[in-house]
């Protein structure tokens, strides 16, 4: 039987991209998925072609960015199922660009979604799994929120609390019966590159060096879900993220200099396809 068979789990960002993958893949090893997303139409489409594989799978309207909807969900979800046994707090948003040329709204957006949505997640799951005695709370972050990479200063700042919280967190909830992942992807072929807000770069500059390096979502639900399943603290996705991780935190300064200076060359053949 499936690890995860018979789970009641709460995807949030669930209409799009991994969290639709995850919840897909969660409904195929038998789990009670919820799909829920800002997105409602999208959540019930990612649910209903679940259900069409067999999964008892249902969606909810969510805006991670509002508490107290948040925990009127949770309560909902936990009275209807009697318990949560999994919340992957995935939902997020991009913001790109040099830190002279994001305004001040894409700050407050970026940390009000991808770092209050998953604080907003944990206060509405922890009383209950508390109560439970049981419990995985997994957290995304990016590969960017265990590296410096530039261009990325409000989205690698939001993804960088992230790990941090969930560091934290998860030596306090490890006594109370409750576990605590971090997922840590390197680039996923997902829509989050359509609706990433560019300040100041182009998105086809930015993203054609990292083409080749995208993995699917489907696969990288799956390697979620073993790092969720053998409990990793830091579930880290993909060949180029492992090798930047190690890199870093191997040679830290080397890496910087490395990274300052892909930075220069891409500003240089940008500055010369604009002349
Ligand atoms: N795609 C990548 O390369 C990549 C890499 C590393 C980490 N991530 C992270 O993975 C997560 C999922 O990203 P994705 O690539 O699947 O993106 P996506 O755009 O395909 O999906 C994100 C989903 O989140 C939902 N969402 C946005 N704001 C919301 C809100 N306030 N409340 C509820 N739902 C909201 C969107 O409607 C969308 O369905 C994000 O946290 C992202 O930062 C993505």
């Amino acid at each position: 039987m499936s690890f995860f068979a018979d789970k009641v789990v709460l995807v949030t960002g669930g209409a799009s991209g991994i969290g639709r993958a995850l919840g897909t893949e969660l409904g195929r090893r038998g789990a009670r998925v919820v799909f829920a997303d800002l997105d409602a139409d999208g959540a019930e489409s990612a649910a209903r072609h679940s259900r069409e594989l067999g999964a008892a799978a249902e969606s909810m309207a969510l805006d991670v960015t509002d508490l107290e909807a948040f925990q009127q969900q949770v309560d909902g979800l936990t009275k209807s199922h009697g318990r949560i046994d999994i919340l992957f707090n995935n939902a997020g948003i991009g913001v790109t660009g040099e830190f002279r040329d994001l305004p001040s709204e894409a700050w407050s957006r970026v940390i009000e979604v991808n770092l209050k949505g998953v604080i907003h997640g944990i206060q509405a799951v922890y009383p209950h799994m508390l109560r439970q005695g049981h419990g995985h709370i997994a957290n995304t972050a990016c590969v960017a929120g265990l590296v410096p990479l530039p261009m990325t200063s409000a989205y690698s700042a939001s993804k960088h609390a992230v790990v941090g919280l969930s560091g934290s967190m998860r030596a306090e909830a490890a006594r109370e019966g409750i576990r605590v992942s971090v997922i840590c992807p390197g680039i996923v072929d997902t829509d989050m590159f359509d609706s990433i807000e560019y300040f100041g770069v182009d998105k086809q500059a930015l993203l054609s060096p990292v083409g080749g390096a995208m993995m699917t979502p489907e696969i990288c639900a799956q390697k979620i879900l073993r790092g969720v399943e053998r409990n990793r603290a830091v579930i880290v996705i993909g060949f180029h993220a492992r090798l930047m991780w190690w890199l870093y935190r191997l040679a830290p300064r080397p890496f910087l200099r490395l990274i300052g200076l892909g930075f220069r060359l891409f500003r240089k053949q940008i500055q010369h396809r604009s002349q």
